[in-house]
């Protein structure tokens, strides 16, 4: 039997972008237009997203994720030196209709079936989670879809995480979140989750204060480290 590592909680939380969604996907279905600067302007597009993200909640510069994802694709285009209309709002529908990683639907359904409650905790903005949640089909195996809409400010804000507590009335540590977004992960063992770091990248920790309970590559080690 597999060891548990997490335990006494009631609900399974993830982050979507990276965790549950591969952001990569939208430049891969675009590889024939981009060609051999397809993943530099992913990358550049994902790095300069979550900055943007961090930057404007220290500026208390609030919009919505929709909007910071496209002027971080206007930089990433910029640099790549490709800026083109109809290719940004290309990327951009593609952006609402990311893949969910393979193994998603089915730990989800196991969690369920577990009697454990799931939800999303994410940047994105209301329409960007509605989007890719219909596109995969998880409406049904997910309680609860929360966006940073409802308190204005990203990630890392304390006032993002506590948007989980009170949606399933408990305390932090009753609480197992899931981020591949290592800076993420630590922040919410920080705030009190008990949290898997799915280090779907190979990534090395970071060095800020919390720090996961676990560390996995894929989402299919969760149910063991719940016991299930
Ligand atoms: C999210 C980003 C940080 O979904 O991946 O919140």
């Amino acid at each position: 039997m597999a060891e548990t590592k997490i335990s006494g909680i009631v609900a399974c939380v993830f982050d979507a972008y990276g965790t549950l969604f591969d952001v990569h996907s939208a430049a891969e279905k675009c590889r024939g237009d981009l060609g051999d600067k397809a993943d530099q302007i992913s990358n550049t597009w994902r790095t300069k997203q979550l900055q943007y993200s961090w930057l404007r909640s220290l500026m208390r510069e609030y919009v919505p994720f929709w909007q910071v994802t496209g002027e971080a694709l206007d930089f990433a285009l910029a640099e790549a030196d490709m800026e083109n209309a109809a290719l940004r709002e290309k990327l951009m529908n593609l952006y609402l209709q990311l893949s969910c990683y393979p193994e998603v639907p089915e730990v989800l359904k196991t969690l369920k079936d577990n009697g454990l409650q799931t939800g999303i905790l994410s940047n994105g903005s209301r329409e960007m989670l509605d989007s890719a949640v219909e596109n995969s089909a998880l409406d049904s195996v997910l309680d609860a879809s929360l966006s940073v809409d409802d308190v204005g400010v990203f990630k890392v804000d304390p006032r993002v995480y506590e948007m989980a507590t009170a949606r399933f009335s408990c305390a932090p540590s009753e609480i197992c979140f899931m981020s591949s977004n290592a800076w993420d992960a630590w922040a919410a063992s920080h705030f009190g989750f008990q949290v898997a770091w799915v280090n779907r990248f190979g990534q090395p920790r970071e060095h800020m204060p919390g720090g996961p309970s676990a560390e996995i590559k894929t989402l299919t080690e969760l149910p063991p480290l719940l016991g299930i």
